[in-house]
């Protein structure tokens, strides 16, 4: 696997991939690489002849007091899992390379970044619309893949992404979980024994209200208590959201009619860890 670090680098082989006509599929990481990352390069190789990655941690995604300096990082070891998943390239830039002098353009959908995470990581989502909207340009894929573990997120770009008609196709890969439900997550290393084994209470509230809208519960405020509720049960957590919202304009559903989106973010500790679930076929 091809490891480079300047977007000319980049454009280079891009071009050269343009004239054998290759479709090209791009997988945007932060690195601190898991299984749920990997299962993202082997789906993007299912779509297209060759599959790249980008490890690049971003600055304009984290707030002030977040974890930006404690984010995990191993590029040697990502580089590793992404050759063995079956990528060829991978773009880990540095932060001069994207970002050589402080952006004066905002790439933002404020609408989806109102709610959830949103609310409570103010200008989070306009940080990683703006470096997908940069990655999308260096890369120039024919594809992109998302986790559905970042539900607003992949929620976030899929609009910026069609508003901006941006040539690419957005495809949103299932989350991948621990064998007791936690979704992994890079953060899940900051967890002690003790938190770990707290942490699966998200699956858990995610699971019981989902099992209560397949048995008839509509109501969006209802589904948003049940999960509270299992949040509140376990002493080690401490609830920041729990919502029933729309998959696509993210925004609470009073009534639930086909399909609703169930979102938790949960404090363990120190460290903040989010899951959703899609629950549909609810006539
Ligand atoms: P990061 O958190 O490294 O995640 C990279 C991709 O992996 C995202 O699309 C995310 O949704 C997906 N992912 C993470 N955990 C997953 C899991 N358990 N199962 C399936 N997919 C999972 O998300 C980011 O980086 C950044 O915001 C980025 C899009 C790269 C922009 O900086």
């Amino acid at each position: 696997m091809l490891l480079v670090t300047t977007i000319a680098a980049v454009r280079a082989r891009r071009e050269e991939l343009a004239r054998l006509g290759r479709r090209l599929a791009f997988v945007p990481t932060m690195g601190a690489l898991h299984e749920g990352h990997l299962s993202l390069v082997r789906l993007a190789g299912e779509h297209a002849d060759e599959v790249w990655a980008s490890v690049f941690v971003n600055p304009a995604q984290f707030g002030a007091g977040e974890d930006l300096d404690r984010y995990p990082r191993d590029l040697e070891r990502d580089r590793e899992l992404l050759a063995g998943a079956g990528a060829v390239l991978l773009f880990a830039p540095g932060v001069k390379e994207i970002y050589p002098q402080p952006p004066a353009t905002v790439v933002d959908t404020p609408g989806l970044a109102a709610g959830l995470c949103g609310a409570h990581r103010p200008g989070h989502f306009g940080g990683v619309a703006l470096v997908v909207a940069k990655l999308f340009n260096i890369v120039q894929p024919h594809v992109a893949v998302f986790g559905a573990k970042d539900a607003q997120q992949a929620a976030v770009i899929r609009r910026m992404a069609a508003d901006l008609n941006f040539p690419v196709e957005i495809v949103v890969a299932p989350t991948a979980r621990e064998a007791d439900g936690l979704a992994m997550s890079s953060r899940n290393t900051y967890l002690s024994a003790e938190e770990r084994r707290a942490a699966t209470v998200l699956h858990r509230a995610l699971q019981s209200a989902r099992a209560a809208a397949l048995s008839g519960e509509r109501r969006g405020p209802a589904l948003e208590g049940l999960l509270a509720a299992t949040v509140g049960g376990e002493p080690l957590a401490r609830l920041q959201y729990a919502a029933a919202v729309d998959p696509t304009t993210l925004r609470p559903v009073p009534a639930v009619k086909g399909r609703v989106l169930l979102a938790l973010a949960v404090h363990l500790g120190g460290t903040r860890l989010i899951d959703n679930l899609l629950v549909e076929g609810l006539e």
